[in-house]
């Protein structure tokens, strides 16, 4: 991917441009490779013929089916992408971003890297200043990642290492870790010591359980502002005096879970709050109480 070629002020399309195949509600990724031809279920398209046309523009296949072209968005690379794992969806990444503030110039830890969906998302937030470091317990993520990455032109962003990050890893002072692997509180404690002390903890998780493990280790820590969500997504079916949610679809995909690291290495108890605290922000104090009081 060209990702110089894929900004605003190139309005037509170029010599091995990607591009976006829209037909009714299929799409597809292409490259405009000039003299190669692309083959659909509606007949082929010939790529010579889409150069130096604009974007948006309606063409038609080899059968004489329309279709239209467009640069692709980045979501449109990660929805498409070669996978050996579970992958982290749009919706989930960016409020990833989001919470664990992950911009131009930051040092980013991620563990596992796993088809390095999410990788390339961090990759693409950090910038040529920032830096992303990947780790995962599995070569074959590690290799997946790495091919993703370089489809995307990312690839100097991100240095890879096999590595179980339970056990510890190198990078320091960094500003984010971000966790999508099953036991995240064990990350909790073995990374405290990379992170920045008031750098942003993130962990993505898809069942409950793993949640309260999560939450707990980081208040034990001396984590502060830890908050744990899940966003969920309705695509809507829109007819004219018919519009409800669609029926089909993704419903689950996991919670995210986010703190602040301090220099404690023990839960914050501040004193309790005069009144009730409008936040859900989960304070040591609640977790601990609760703990006490079953049901
Ligand atoms: C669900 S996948 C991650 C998917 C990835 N976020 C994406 O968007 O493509 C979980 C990954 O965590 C890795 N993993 C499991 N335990 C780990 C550990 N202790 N340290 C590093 N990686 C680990 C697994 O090998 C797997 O590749």
């Amino acid at each position: 991917m060209d990702l110089n070629l894929n900004t605003d002020s190139v309005m037509n399309v170029r010599p091995d441009a990607d591009l976006l195949i829209v037909m009714g509600r299929r799409s597809y990724l292409a490259r405009a490779t000039p003299g190669s031809r692309f083959h659909t279920d509606l007949g082929y398209i010939e790529m010579s013929g889409l150069i130096g046309k604009p974007y948006g523009t309606e063409l038609k296949t080899s059968t004489g089916q329309s279709f239209l072209v467009l640069r692709p968005a980045f979501r449109d690379y990660t929805e498409k992408l070669s996978r050996t794992t579970q992958l982290i969806y749009p919706k989930d990444a960016g409020a990833i971003l989001v919470w664990a503030d992950i911009r131009e110039g930051k040092r980013v830890l991620e563990a596992g890297t796993g088809s390095g969906a999410l990788t390339c998302y961090l990759a693409a937030a950090v910038g040529e200043s920032g830096h992303v470091y990947g780790f995962d317990v599995r070569q074959s993520s590690i290799e997946k990642t790495r091919e993703n990455l370089r489809m995307r032109g990312l690839e100097n962003r991100v240095t890879l290492e096999l590595c179980d990050v339970t056990l510890g890893a190198k990078p320091n002072q960094l500003d984010a870790l971000v966790l999508d692997m099953p036991s995240p509180w064990l990350g909790v404690t073995s990374l405290k010591g990379n992170l920045r002390p008031d750098g942003h903890f993130l962990a993505f998780v898809p069942t409950m359980n793993q949640v309260e493990r999560t939450v707990g280790a980081l208040l034990q820590a001396g984590y502060v502002r830890v908050e744990a969500f899940e966003l969920i997504q309705r695509f809507m079916d829109a007819k004219p005096n018919a519009t409800r949610p669609k029926t089909a679809g993704v419903f689950h995909t996991g919670y995210i879970i986010s703190g602040r690291n301090t220099l404690l290495d023990r839960p914050f108890l501040p004193p309790p709050p005069p009144r009730p605290l409008a936040s859900e922000t989960v304070t040591s104090q609640d977790f601990f109480d609760s703990l006490d009081k079953p049901g």
